[in-house]
């Protein structure tokens, strides 16, 4: 999570992380009604992660996510253009294809060792709203009542074997439980959560609580494990920061 780590050396761990096949990712294919917000980040039309429709024409990612860095890698290609595919349960076909006209990086970058991003997508067009195309609201605080169900949903690999990315949108569940849980001994900008775990590929994408978004998939090192910090970071810790930039753009 060092900002001075490159992508070679995040290649070359990612490497050694396959050679470590631990468990399976659970998770179900979904529909994209159940998870409108939900959108798949593509470049130069191809998949390289997720996205959450927070306005008509603003979208959350993590386009500096080890995950879709490491996937230029294996499909590299420039220029690239992004553009997001919303209200689509597939990652490859139908729903609303539009392009991102700018990103803008929110960053804390007050702990290197723990930084913490998020890309705010402006999208060339407005997304129509329908059954499958909606935003969803950031939680400005932290959910206070733990245990708490979350869900989390995207197109990453479903297992951490890295051989199979699915093509239709995939849920689990997780719970959001406290931050001693994983055994954190500085201030922890990601959730703490066990249960279903995000993988490359999900990166970008929602974790959702009691209706909000509380979580963004971001660093995705640990793919599989039960219990597990690191994956998705607080959305209540760059809520004044998103929403700064989004009355910017909204004018
Ligand atoms: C998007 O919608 C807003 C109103 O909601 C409008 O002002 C703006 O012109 C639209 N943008 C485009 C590119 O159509
Ligand atoms: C979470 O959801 C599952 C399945 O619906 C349920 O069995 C469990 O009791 C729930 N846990 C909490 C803490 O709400
Ligand atoms: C937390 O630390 C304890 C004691 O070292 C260990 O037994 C436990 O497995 C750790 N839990 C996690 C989630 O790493």
């Amino acid at each position: 999570m060092c900002r001075a780590m490159n992508a070679k050396y995040l290649f070359a761990v990612w490497i050694v992380n396959i050679l470590k096949v631990q468990a399976i990712i659970p998770g179900i294919p979904s529909a994209i009604n159940n998870h409108p917000f939900q959108v798949a980040l593509l470049s130069n039309d191809k998949f390289i992660g997720g996205g959450v429709i927070i306005e008509r024409n603003i979208v959350l990612s993590d386009i500096n996510a080890y995950n879709q860095l490491l996937l230029q890698y294996l499909w590299p290609s420039t220029p690239v253009k992004l553009t997001i595919r919303a209200g689509s349960s597939n990652n490859n076909e139908g729903g609303q294809v539009v392009n991102v006209a700018r990103t803008v990086l929110v960053k804390i970058p007050e702990n290197e060792w723990n930084d913490l991003s998020v890309s705010i997508l402006l999208l060339e067009n407005n997304l129509t709203f329908s059954d499958t195309i909606k935003k969803i609201g950031l939680a400005k605080e932290l959910p206070s009542s733990l245990p708490l169900n979350c869900s989390i949903s995207g197109w990453g690999y479903t297992r951490n074997d890295y051989v199979n990315l699915p093509i239709q949108l995939q849920v689990g569940r997780a719970m959001l439980v406290e931050d001693r849980n994983c055994n954190v001994t500085e201030p922890n900008n990601y959730l703490c959560l066990t249960g279903a775990d995000a993988c490359i590929g999900d990166s970008g994408g929602p974790l959702v609580c009691g209706g909000e978004l509380v979580g963004l998939a971001s660093d995705l090192q640990h793919c599989g494990t039960t219990t597990f910090t690191g994956s998705y970071n607080k959305i209540p810790l760059l809520y004044d920061r998103i929403m700064d930039v989004v009355k910017g753009i909204k004018g």
